[in-house]
């Protein structure tokens, strides 16, 4: 079968390299791809936002198959473009991509299926938020309304921080008309997981629940990212506390949305904090995770294209995922200044690696007269698997500093805290 894989970072790379292990699939293709996605795909150079010309490509190879990588085409509606034409598709359409599209939506769909949420006011000026700010307690948590890469949420610690940033989203329109409206969040405390599934919007399967680490730097400081790393087993998810996501949020979310008229298919991304109080939804996206995708695809035994192409045909039957026993590690080599300004342009370099275990995913990545360059603030993923969580982390460590560029950066502490929380659940 011939696949077309939309988007151009690494956890399509990931996408386009567990497809490539498929016997199912023959041609791979990616609009637009990276430099890293070329060594197993044909990149075809049409941005991610253009849904018609990808719909074109599509129709004119006769795809058997297309995934959407990025959450902007699913809320343009790149499956509804497809579905039209009758061109097979794994995602959600834009009615139910708006999940992630717009936290407003999301926020009112969890309040109404009584899916366990942070509690928040929406606001659709400054003045609504600046009378929402007297009556909050702090920390408290301002989130951008529409689609910010995972940079448009802050965690404000007093008034004085949190006028500040309202005077970022109404003033200076940071995020441009997805900062319209803004939700004032409870700020919750716990273990962030991702937790994910794969439904055709009656039947799902869970993928392997995994970690990501989504500040940019160490010790859980500074903004937040698109990912910095994340690991696979979650090692802090309890099976029970797994069953408990399934049944107060995953089934009600499923079943709520096709009642809306908005059936959920594709992957449906939970992003939670593990409160004293039980789990919570911080957010949805509609899509699978980056870098969380890193890992789970060098976890995933099974075919990847067969089991996309059933969920596709809309009946995916009891479907139950194999994962490797193994544990999978990633950290992400981003540019200094990320997630703001930073550089472009620079010649990444790759010192040769030996360990056959570790797996490069390539993001911000392309190349121009014979030299490989880097145009976006996350680079490349440094992947691993090994028996053990910290053997991943170890090859990953050991491997991470053979790419080298000018202001390359990396978090160092990826996995660790949760690895000392696991060992002293063992010990307890
Ligand atoms: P979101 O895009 O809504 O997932 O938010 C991005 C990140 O901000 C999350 O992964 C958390 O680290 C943090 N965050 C979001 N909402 C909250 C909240 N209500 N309480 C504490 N942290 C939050
Ligand atoms: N890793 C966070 C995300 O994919 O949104």
């Amino acid at each position: 079968m011939r696949v077309l894989v939309v988007g151009q970072g690494a956890r399509e790379h990931a996408i386009a390299w567990k497809l490539r292990q498929s016997p199912l699939v023959k041609e791979i293709y990616a609009a637009p791809g990276n430099a890293g996605i070329a060594q197993v795909a044909d990149c075809v150079n049409i941005g991610v936002a253009d849904i018609i010309e990808i719909a074109d490509f599509a129709e004119k190879l006769k795809m058997d198959l297309t995934v959407v990588g990025p959450e902007l085409p699913l809320t343009l509606g790149i499956v509804d473009e497809f579905k039209m034409r009758d061109l097979p598709i794994f995602g959600p359409s834009r009615l139910a991509a708006e999940l992630e599209g717009s936290k407003v939506f999301s926020k009112d769909f969890m309040r109404k299926y009584k899916i366990p949420t942070a509690d928040a006011i929406i606001c659709n000026s400054t003045d609504e938020a600046k009378a929402a700010l007297k009556k909050t307690s702090y920390p408290a948590v301002i989130k951008a309304e529409g689609l910010a890469g995972g940079k448009g949420v802050v965690i404000v610690k007093s008034v004085k921080e949190a006028d500040d940033y309202l005077h970022v989203i109404f003033d200076d329109k940071k995020f441009g008309n997805a900062g319209n409206r803004i939700l004032i969040e409870e700020y919750l405390t716990g273990e962030e997981v991702s937790f994910m599934v794969i439904t055709d919007g009656k039947k799902f399967a869970p993928l392997a629940p995994a970690k990501d680490y989504k500040k940019a730097f160490d010790g859980e400081s500074g903004p937040n990212t698109g990912g910095m790393g994340a690991h696979s087993p979650a090692v802090i998810l309890k099976p029970e506390t797994a069953a408990e996501i399934v049944k107060t949020i995953i089934i009600p979310t499923i079943h709520g949305m096709a009642e809306e008229g908005r059936t959920y298919t594709g992957c449906l991304y939970a992003g939670l904090m593990l409160t004293p109080k039980g789990p919570r939804v911080l957010e949805f996206n509609c899509r699978f995770g980056d870098p969380e995708t890193q890992v789970q695809m060098l976890r995933l035994e099974d075919d990847l294209a067969d089991l996309l192409l059933r969920v596709t045909s809309g009946d995916m039957g009891e479907t139950k995922l194999n994962w490797k026993k193994e544990a999978a590690a990633c950290v992400v080599i981003a540019v200094d200044g990320y997630p703001d300004d930073h550089l472009k342009g620079q010649e990444v370099a790759i010192d040769p690696i030996e360990d056959p275990n570790i797996v490069l995913f390539h993001a911000g990545t392309v190349k121009r007269g014979g030299k490989l360059l880097n145009n976006a603030g996350r680079v490349i993923s440094v992947c691993s698997h090994a028996s053990t969580l910290s053997e991943a982390l170890a090859k990953v460590y050991q491997a991470a500093p053979k790419i080298r560029f000018e202001g390359a950066r990396y978090r160092r502490d990826i996995g660790y805290r949760a690895l000392e929380q696991h060992k002293q659940a063992v010990r307890a």
